[in-house]
Protein backbone atom coordinates (compact mmCIF):
# COMPACT_ATOMS: atom_id res chain seq x y z
CA UNK A 1 0.00 0.00 0.00
CA UNK A 2 1.64 3.30 -0.88
CA UNK A 3 -0.34 5.36 1.87
CA UNK A 4 1.50 3.01 4.19
CA UNK A 5 4.67 5.55 4.98
CA UNK A 6 3.20 8.29 4.52
CA UNK A 7 0.92 8.25 7.11
CA UNK A 8 0.82 10.07 10.12
CA UNK A 9 1.23 7.66 13.58
CA UNK A 10 0.27 10.44 15.73
CA UNK A 11 -2.37 12.69 16.32
CA UNK A 12 -0.36 15.60 16.85
CA UNK A 13 0.83 15.09 13.04
CA UNK A 14 -2.69 14.29 11.93
CA UNK A 15 -3.25 18.15 9.50
CA UNK A 16 -6.84 19.48 9.51
CA UNK A 17 -9.95 18.14 11.12
CA UNK A 18 -9.74 19.78 13.84
CA UNK A 19 -13.03 19.61 15.85
CA UNK A 20 -12.34 16.11 15.34
CA UNK A 21 -9.46 15.76 16.61
CA UNK A 22 -10.74 18.07 19.64
CA UNK A 23 -13.65 15.44 20.57
CA UNK A 24 -10.87 12.47 20.12
CA UNK A 25 -8.20 14.07 22.48
CA UNK A 26 -10.83 14.28 24.76
CA UNK A 27 -11.99 10.52 24.67
CA UNK A 28 -8.36 9.41 24.74
CA UNK A 29 -7.73 10.86 27.70
CA UNK A 30 -10.52 9.98 29.74
CA UNK A 31 -10.55 6.62 28.66
CA UNK A 32 -6.64 6.22 29.23
CA UNK A 33 -6.71 7.81 32.53
CA UNK A 34 -9.84 4.94 33.41
CA UNK A 35 -7.77 2.63 31.78
CA UNK A 36 -10.91 1.87 29.59
CA UNK A 37 -11.39 0.80 25.77
CA UNK A 38 -11.85 4.27 23.93
CA UNK A 39 -15.35 4.58 22.97
CA UNK A 40 -17.11 2.90 19.99
CA UNK A 41 -16.55 5.52 16.90
CA UNK A 42 -18.43 5.99 13.90
CA UNK A 43 -16.72 8.38 10.96
CA UNK A 44 -18.49 9.00 8.30
CA UNK A 45 -17.49 11.58 4.94
CA UNK A 46 -16.67 11.00 1.55
CA UNK A 47 -13.69 8.50 0.62
CA UNK A 48 -9.60 9.38 1.00
CA UNK A 49 -10.19 12.21 3.80
CA UNK A 50 -8.28 9.89 6.55
CA UNK A 51 -10.40 7.73 8.50
CA UNK A 52 -8.37 4.64 8.21
CA UNK A 53 -5.42 7.33 9.31
CA UNK A 54 -7.08 8.20 12.07
CA UNK A 55 -8.06 4.55 13.37
CA UNK A 56 -4.60 3.70 13.01
CA UNK A 57 -3.61 6.54 15.04
CA UNK A 58 -6.06 6.01 17.88
CA UNK A 59 -4.64 2.69 18.46
CA UNK A 60 -1.14 4.33 19.03
CA UNK A 61 -2.63 6.70 21.16
CA UNK A 62 -3.95 4.20 23.01
CA UNK A 63 -1.07 2.11 22.77
CA UNK A 64 -3.16 -1.07 21.26
CA UNK A 65 -3.41 -2.74 17.85
CA UNK A 66 -5.81 -1.90 15.07
CA UNK A 67 -7.53 -4.93 12.61
CA UNK A 68 -8.60 -3.34 9.65
CA UNK A 69 -11.24 -4.98 7.62
CA UNK A 70 -14.32 -3.71 5.67
CA UNK A 71 -17.81 -5.03 5.18
CA UNK A 72 -17.69 -7.21 2.59
CA UNK A 73 -15.01 -8.77 3.63
CA UNK A 74 -17.46 -9.93 6.99
CA UNK A 75 -19.95 -11.26 4.59
CA UNK A 76 -20.99 -15.09 6.90
CA UNK A 77 -20.87 -14.55 10.91
CA UNK A 78 -18.15 -16.82 11.64
CA UNK A 79 -15.64 -13.92 9.83
CA UNK A 80 -16.58 -11.60 11.73
CA UNK A 81 -16.51 -14.11 14.90
CA UNK A 82 -13.37 -15.20 13.93
CA UNK A 83 -11.96 -11.46 14.39
CA UNK A 84 -13.67 -10.70 17.32
CA UNK A 85 -12.21 -13.51 19.22
CA UNK A 86 -8.93 -12.97 18.49
CA UNK A 87 -8.97 -9.13 19.95
CA UNK A 88 -6.98 -7.90 22.69
CA UNK A 89 -7.86 -6.07 25.80
CA UNK A 90 -8.20 -2.41 24.40
CA UNK A 91 -7.57 -3.07 20.52
CA UNK A 92 -9.24 -1.62 17.57
CA UNK A 93 -11.45 -2.91 15.36
CA UNK A 94 -11.66 -0.69 12.31
CA UNK A 95 -14.54 -1.83 10.08
CA UNK A 96 -14.83 0.33 6.52
CA UNK A 97 -18.32 0.43 4.32
CA UNK A 98 -19.68 -0.42 7.87
CA UNK A 99 -23.47 0.16 5.74
CA UNK A 100 -22.85 -3.17 4.33
CA UNK A 101 -22.94 -5.08 6.84
CA UNK A 102 -25.51 -8.03 6.58
CA UNK A 103 -28.18 -8.42 8.67
CA UNK A 104 -26.69 -11.44 10.70
CA UNK A 105 -23.10 -10.13 11.08
CA UNK A 106 -24.24 -6.30 12.05
CA UNK A 107 -26.68 -8.15 14.85
CA UNK A 108 -23.38 -10.30 16.53
CA UNK A 109 -22.11 -6.92 16.97
CA UNK A 110 -24.89 -5.35 19.22
CA UNK A 111 -23.98 -7.14 22.03
CA UNK A 112 -20.17 -6.92 21.51
CA UNK A 113 -20.54 -3.55 21.62
CA UNK A 114 -22.84 -3.29 24.19
CA UNK A 115 -21.52 -5.64 26.81
CA UNK A 116 -18.48 -7.03 25.06
CA UNK A 117 -20.04 -10.24 24.51
CA UNK A 118 -20.78 -12.82 21.30
CA UNK A 119 -23.99 -14.56 21.54
CA UNK A 120 -23.86 -17.19 19.37
CA UNK A 121 -26.31 -20.09 18.37
CA UNK A 122 -25.67 -23.73 17.83
CA UNK A 123 -27.33 -26.32 16.44
CA UNK A 124 -30.66 -25.67 14.22
CA UNK A 125 -34.20 -25.15 15.21
CA UNK A 126 -35.95 -27.31 18.02
CA UNK A 127 -31.94 -28.08 19.70
CA UNK A 128 -30.44 -24.43 18.82
CA UNK A 129 -28.92 -23.19 22.07
CA UNK A 130 -27.25 -19.60 22.12
CA UNK A 131 -24.31 -19.55 24.43
CA UNK A 132 -22.33 -16.29 25.25
CA UNK A 133 -18.48 -15.83 25.09
CA UNK A 134 -17.56 -12.87 26.64
CA UNK A 135 -15.16 -11.00 24.76
CA UNK A 136 -12.21 -8.34 25.65
CA UNK A 137 -13.16 -4.56 25.82
CA UNK A 138 -12.59 -3.35 22.60
CA UNK A 139 -13.10 -0.05 20.26
CA UNK A 140 -15.13 -0.28 17.38
CA UNK A 141 -13.92 2.12 14.46
CA UNK A 142 -16.62 2.32 11.66
CA UNK A 143 -16.16 3.94 8.62
CA UNK A 144 -19.02 5.25 5.78
CA UNK A 145 -19.53 7.04 3.23
CA UNK A 146 -23.09 7.11 3.62
CA UNK A 147 -24.26 7.84 7.33
CA UNK A 148 -27.63 8.01 5.87
CA UNK A 149 -27.68 4.01 5.04
CA UNK A 150 -26.65 3.06 8.58
CA UNK A 151 -29.20 0.88 10.42
CA UNK A 152 -30.87 2.72 13.49
CA UNK A 153 -29.66 0.10 16.07
CA UNK A 154 -26.49 -0.05 15.26
CA UNK A 155 -25.50 3.90 14.44
CA UNK A 156 -27.32 4.24 18.33
CA UNK A 157 -24.05 2.05 19.62
CA UNK A 158 -21.58 4.08 18.49
CA UNK A 159 -20.36 6.55 21.67
CA UNK A 160 -19.24 9.36 19.26
CA UNK A 161 -20.41 9.75 15.62
CA UNK A 162 -18.29 12.67 13.29
CA UNK A 163 -17.90 13.63 10.30
CA UNK A 164 -15.02 14.26 8.63
CA UNK A 165 -15.00 17.39 6.26
CA UNK A 166 -12.93 18.41 3.08
CA UNK A 167 -9.56 19.97 3.75
CA UNK A 168 -8.86 23.59 3.04
CA UNK A 169 -5.99 24.26 0.07
CA UNK A 170 -3.81 25.43 3.68
CA UNK A 171 -4.45 22.03 5.01
CA UNK A 172 -3.90 20.23 1.76
CA UNK A 173 -0.48 22.40 0.91
CA UNK A 174 0.80 20.85 4.61
CA UNK A 175 0.29 17.62 3.85
CA UNK A 176 1.78 17.66 0.20
CA UNK A 177 4.83 19.55 1.64
CA UNK A 178 4.81 16.73 4.28
CA UNK A 179 4.86 14.13 2.39
CA UNK A 180 7.21 15.52 -0.49
CA UNK A 181 9.54 15.67 2.34
CA UNK A 182 9.14 11.91 3.33
CA UNK A 183 9.33 10.80 -0.26
CA UNK A 184 12.89 13.38 -0.20
CA UNK A 185 11.39 15.33 -3.11
CA UNK A 186 12.41 18.85 -3.61
CA UNK A 187 9.24 21.32 -4.04
CA UNK A 188 8.69 24.73 -3.02
CA UNK A 189 5.78 26.29 -1.17
CA UNK A 190 3.93 27.66 -3.97
CA UNK A 191 4.00 24.43 -6.16
CA UNK A 192 2.81 22.34 -2.68
CA UNK A 193 -0.07 25.05 -3.09
CA UNK A 194 -0.69 24.23 -6.87
CA UNK A 195 -1.29 20.55 -6.05
CA UNK A 196 -3.12 21.19 -3.06
CA UNK A 197 -5.66 23.38 -5.14
CA UNK A 198 -6.46 20.72 -7.94
CA UNK A 199 -6.73 18.05 -5.15
CA UNK A 200 -10.76 17.99 -4.33
CA UNK A 201 -9.95 18.31 -0.44
CA UNK A 202 -8.51 15.05 -0.23
CA UNK A 203 -5.49 14.45 1.07
CA UNK A 204 -5.47 11.04 -0.98
CA UNK A 205 -5.87 13.04 -4.27
CA UNK A 206 -3.36 15.10 -3.36
CA UNK A 207 -0.47 13.02 -2.24
CA UNK A 208 -1.63 10.53 -5.62
CA UNK A 209 -1.09 13.63 -7.51
CA UNK A 210 1.83 14.53 -6.09
CA UNK A 211 3.51 11.65 -6.92
CA UNK A 212 2.92 12.22 -10.58
CA UNK A 213 4.02 15.16 -10.46
CA UNK A 214 7.48 13.90 -8.66
CA UNK A 215 7.61 10.98 -11.81
CA UNK A 216 6.97 13.88 -14.36
CA UNK A 217 9.64 16.42 -12.87
CA UNK A 218 12.03 13.57 -12.58
CA UNK A 219 11.72 12.26 -15.80
CA UNK A 220 11.71 15.78 -17.60
CA UNK A 221 14.91 16.96 -15.71
CA UNK A 222 12.46 19.56 -14.20
CA UNK A 223 14.16 19.97 -10.62
CA UNK A 224 12.65 21.07 -7.90
CA UNK A 225 8.74 21.38 -8.37
CA UNK A 226 7.37 24.76 -8.28
CA UNK A 227 3.62 26.37 -9.76
CA UNK A 228 4.85 25.64 -13.31
CA UNK A 229 5.95 22.21 -13.10
CA UNK A 230 3.15 20.94 -11.39
CA UNK A 231 0.98 22.39 -13.46
CA UNK A 232 2.44 21.35 -16.47
CA UNK A 233 2.75 17.68 -15.20
CA UNK A 234 -1.06 17.66 -13.85
CA UNK A 235 -2.28 19.27 -17.28
CA UNK A 236 -0.68 15.66 -18.84
CA UNK A 237 -2.34 13.65 -16.33
CA UNK A 238 -5.72 15.63 -17.19
CA UNK A 239 -6.29 17.06 -14.18
CA UNK A 240 -7.59 20.74 -14.68
CA UNK A 241 -6.75 23.41 -12.21
CA UNK A 242 -10.07 23.04 -10.49
CA UNK A 243 -9.16 19.76 -9.66
CA UNK A 244 -11.52 17.98 -11.58
CA UNK A 245 -10.60 14.99 -13.54
CA UNK A 246 -11.58 13.62 -16.77
CA UNK A 247 -14.61 11.83 -15.10
CA UNK A 248 -15.96 14.96 -12.96
CA UNK A 249 -15.85 16.82 -16.48
CA UNK A 250 -17.52 14.05 -18.45
CA UNK A 251 -20.27 13.93 -15.82
CA UNK A 252 -21.21 17.44 -16.02
CA UNK A 253 -20.86 17.67 -19.98
CA UNK A 254 -22.60 15.28 -20.09
CA UNK A 255 -25.49 16.62 -18.07
CA UNK A 256 -24.99 19.75 -19.57
CA UNK A 257 -25.21 18.45 -23.34
CA UNK A 258 -27.89 15.57 -23.08
CA UNK A 259 -29.95 16.73 -20.33
CA UNK A 260 -29.71 20.36 -20.50
CA UNK A 261 -28.24 20.76 -17.35
CA UNK A 262 -31.35 19.31 -15.53
CA UNK A 263 -32.45 18.28 -13.39
CA UNK A 264 -31.69 14.83 -14.45
CA UNK A 265 -31.52 11.64 -12.05
CA UNK A 266 -28.38 9.40 -11.07
CA UNK A 267 -29.44 6.66 -13.06
CA UNK A 268 -29.58 8.76 -15.96
CA UNK A 269 -26.15 10.08 -15.41
CA UNK A 270 -24.96 6.68 -15.12
CA UNK A 271 -26.15 5.45 -17.79
CA UNK A 272 -25.41 7.90 -20.20
CA UNK A 273 -21.93 8.07 -18.86
CA UNK A 274 -21.14 4.38 -18.42
CA UNK A 275 -20.00 4.88 -15.19
CA UNK A 276 -21.07 3.10 -11.32
CA UNK A 277 -24.04 5.82 -10.11
CA UNK A 278 -22.91 4.27 -6.98
CA UNK A 279 -19.61 5.65 -7.53
CA UNK A 280 -20.66 8.99 -8.96
CA UNK A 281 -22.83 9.63 -5.59
CA UNK A 282 -20.36 8.68 -3.13
CA UNK A 283 -16.91 9.24 -5.06
CA UNK A 284 -18.05 12.33 -7.49
CA UNK A 285 -20.73 14.25 -6.68
CA UNK A 286 -19.39 15.08 -3.34
CA UNK A 287 -16.50 17.71 -4.44
CA UNK A 288 -18.71 18.98 -7.28
CA UNK A 289 -21.72 19.77 -5.01
CA UNK A 290 -19.12 21.20 -2.55
CA UNK A 291 -17.79 24.04 -4.89
CA UNK A 292 -20.87 24.61 -6.33
CA UNK A 293 -20.41 22.94 -9.29
CA UNK A 294 -23.89 20.90 -9.02
CA UNK A 295 -26.92 20.73 -6.99
CA UNK A 296 -29.26 18.22 -5.59
CA UNK A 297 -33.02 19.02 -5.60
CA UNK A 298 -35.69 16.51 -5.54
CA UNK A 299 -36.77 16.64 -8.96
CA UNK A 300 -32.96 15.46 -9.66
CA UNK A 301 -28.97 16.53 -10.23
CA UNK A 302 -28.68 19.71 -11.86
CA UNK A 303 -25.15 21.23 -13.26
CA UNK A 304 -24.50 25.27 -12.18
CA UNK A 305 -23.80 28.10 -14.18
CA UNK A 306 -20.48 28.20 -12.66
CA UNK A 307 -20.09 24.51 -13.94
CA UNK A 308 -21.16 25.82 -17.30
CA UNK A 309 -18.47 28.80 -16.86
CA UNK A 310 -15.71 26.22 -15.76
CA UNK A 311 -15.91 23.92 -18.96
CA UNK A 312 -16.65 27.15 -21.30
CA UNK A 313 -20.44 26.47 -22.24
CA UNK A 314 -20.91 29.64 -21.16
CA UNK A 315 -22.07 32.63 -23.65
CA UNK A 316 -21.85 36.58 -21.83
N1 LIG B 1 -1.69 12.27 5.14
C1 LIG B 1 -2.93 11.97 4.76
N2 LIG B 1 -3.83 12.62 5.50
C2 LIG B 1 -3.14 13.36 6.38
C3 LIG B 1 -3.49 14.27 7.41
N3 LIG B 1 -4.77 14.55 7.67
N4 LIG B 1 -2.52 14.82 8.11
C4 LIG B 1 -1.24 14.55 7.83
N5 LIG B 1 -0.84 13.73 6.88
C5 LIG B 1 -1.78 13.14 6.15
Amino acid sequence: NQEEGIRPHRLADYIGQKELKDVLEIAIAAAKARNEALDHLLLYGPPGLGKTTMSLILATEMGTNCKITAAPALERPRDIVGILVNLKPGDILFIDEIHRLTRMSEELLYPAMEDYRLDITIGKGQSARTRSIPLPQFTLVGATTRVGSLTSPLRDRFGLIQRLRFYEPEELSLIVQRTAQLLQTPMSEEGAIEIARRSRGTPRIANRLLRRVRDYAQVKKMGVINPDVAAEALEVFNVDPAGLDWTDRLVLSVMIEQFQGGPVGLEAVAAATGEDAQTIEEVYEPYLLQIGYLHRTPRGRVATDAARKHLGYWQE
